[in-house]
């Protein structure tokens, strides 16, 4: 029994238990014990929506929400977003170190030989509606790589799952890039693999003519983002991934639950449902009357609010100054002066005070996508090529912990008590 305890005493029955607190936790499974009737199967512990549960153990990402801190693999988002490019990113969230100079080498070049997607994945991109939804097509796109990839089953060899790795790393840009395109019904561009992970993007994406003058500030503008958005420890898409994940299927199947779960406006896609609040509003003139509406219930102040952050959030600080460098160049979004005004009245009121609602990731990033020119439904397609390779770390992860199994919820039964089935002429 470690040193540290918890003493429960069970008013049901009068017996006392004692539990081990092991880093800061008990664990559920040794409540089972604790019973008031034979065959009651033992006591559960009930937290919908996993408030106040961990359901692993993880050396990827370290959140403080009281303070605001997070930090990839020990380092301070901060220093990561300054000094690395997100393929270094992504190598440190994977591979646990920032990678050395032979290391990142090798790791571009592997990635960079990926870039391509077969031509089938073109020829079904185009059976997509001309108004389909990006997020829809990256979902569907990306686990239709599965039947590309069928080698990708093999989950139990290191090597096969860093092949598979590198190709989400390598196509999903490629993806993304033919979903814009697509849309606007433009030819699909190649990947140029002399050029760097984000450049190679942004041509795939808005190169015209065969043509794409390159702004190196937009560029490291979206680096950072992708940076800022790669990993978040246990949210709601990298639970996706872990519990789709933990039925060990392929990656790519895993990965588009993923990016179905960001797909939902209280996560990924409130980056998108800010910029429709922000059209919405309209101007200044309307923001009281807006804010009032939210406080009684009606519609949510959108890229506000968060699970784990309740100071601040340390990316919405950092992206406000990414802002300032993509406005330089591309001039104000007009919706910026509504959303500076948004946020100065929401942090005075008191509804918002006290709930330690503040902006999240989300509230500034749709204005700078928009800014560089993506439309508003592609904006959370954004968010999932930069939080890929925490999914793919937190995938990694799960399968490497020997305590992992199939996740598999518990349930407290509310339903009818058995009955018999009436004859249908009776129902
Ligand atoms: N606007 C108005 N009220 C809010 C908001 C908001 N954005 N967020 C939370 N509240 C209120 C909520 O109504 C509740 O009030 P009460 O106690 O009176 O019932 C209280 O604050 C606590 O909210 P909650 O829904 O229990 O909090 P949660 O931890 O379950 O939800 C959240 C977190 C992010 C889903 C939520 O804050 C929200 O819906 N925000 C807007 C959507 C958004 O911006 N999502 C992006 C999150 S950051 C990027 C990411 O990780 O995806």
């Amino acid at each position: 029994m470690p040193s540290e305890t918890l003493t429960i005493t069970d008013n049901r029955t009068g017996r006392e238990y004692t539990l081990p607190i092991v880093d800061g936790t008990i664990r559920a499974p040794d409540l089972r014990q604790i019973s008031a009737a034979e065959g009651d199967g033992g006591l559960m512990s009930y937290d919908p929506a996993f408030l106040n549960t961990a359901s692993c153990r993880s050396a990827i990402t370290f959140i403080d929400g009281d303070r605001g801190i997070l930090r990839y693999r020990g380092y301070p988002i901060e220093q990561v977003a300054e000094h690395a490019t997100f393929l270094e990113t992504a190598y440190l969230l994977l591979e646990g170190e920032m990678p050395t100079s032979e290391q990142l080498g090798r790791w571009e070049e592997d990635v960079r030989n990926h870039t391509y997607v077969h031509q089938n994945v073109k020829k079904f991109l185009e059976g997509f509606r001309y108004d389909a939804h990006p997020m829809g097509m990256l979902l569907g796109a990306v686990g239709a790589l599965s039947t590309f990839y069928p080698d990708a089953k093999d989950i139990a060899d290191p090597a096969n799952r860093y092949l598979q790795r590198v190709r989400l790393m390598a196509k999903m840009p490629t993806i993304a890039a033919y979903i814009f395109r697509h849309s606007r019904g433009l030819p699909y561009v190649l990947p140029q693999n002399e050029l760097s992970y984000i450049g190679n993007f942004v041509n795939m994406t808005f190169a015209i003519g065969g043509s794409h003058q390159p702004n190196l500030i937009l560029q490291r503008a979206l680096e950072v983002l992708l940076i800022l958005h790669a990993d978040h420890e246990q949210n709601c898409s990298s639970s996706a991934v872990r519990g789709v994940g933990s039925s060990q299927v392929d990656p790519f199947s895993a990965v588009s639950a993923g990016i179905a779960a960001l797909y939902g406006p209280l996560h990924g896609g409130a980056n998108e449902a800010v910029l429709r609040m922000l059209d919405e509003i309209g101007d200044k003139r309307n923001i009281p009357g807006f804010i009032e509406q939210v406080k009684t219930g009606h519609g949510r102040l959108m890229g506000f609010g968060h699970r784990v952050y309740k100071s601040y959030d340390p990316r919405a600080k950092l992206i406000k100054q990414v802002a300032d460098d993509v406005f330089a160049e591309t001039g104000l979004n007009p919706k910026l002066e509504i959303a500076l005004e948004l946020e100065r009245i929401a942090l005075e009121d008191d509804y918002f005070v006290s709930r330690k609602l503040y902006p999240n990731v989300d509230f500034y990033s749709g204005l700078i996508y928009q800014a560089m020119g993506f439309p508003t439904d592609y904006f959370t397609v954004l968010f999932a090529l930069g939080r890929l390779p925490g999914w793919i770390a937190q995938w990694e992860e799960m399968l490497q912990d020997p305590e992992q199994k199939i996740s598999r919820p518990r349930q407290v039964y509310i339903g009818a008590d058995k009955r018999d089935l009436p004859p249908r002429e009776q129902r």
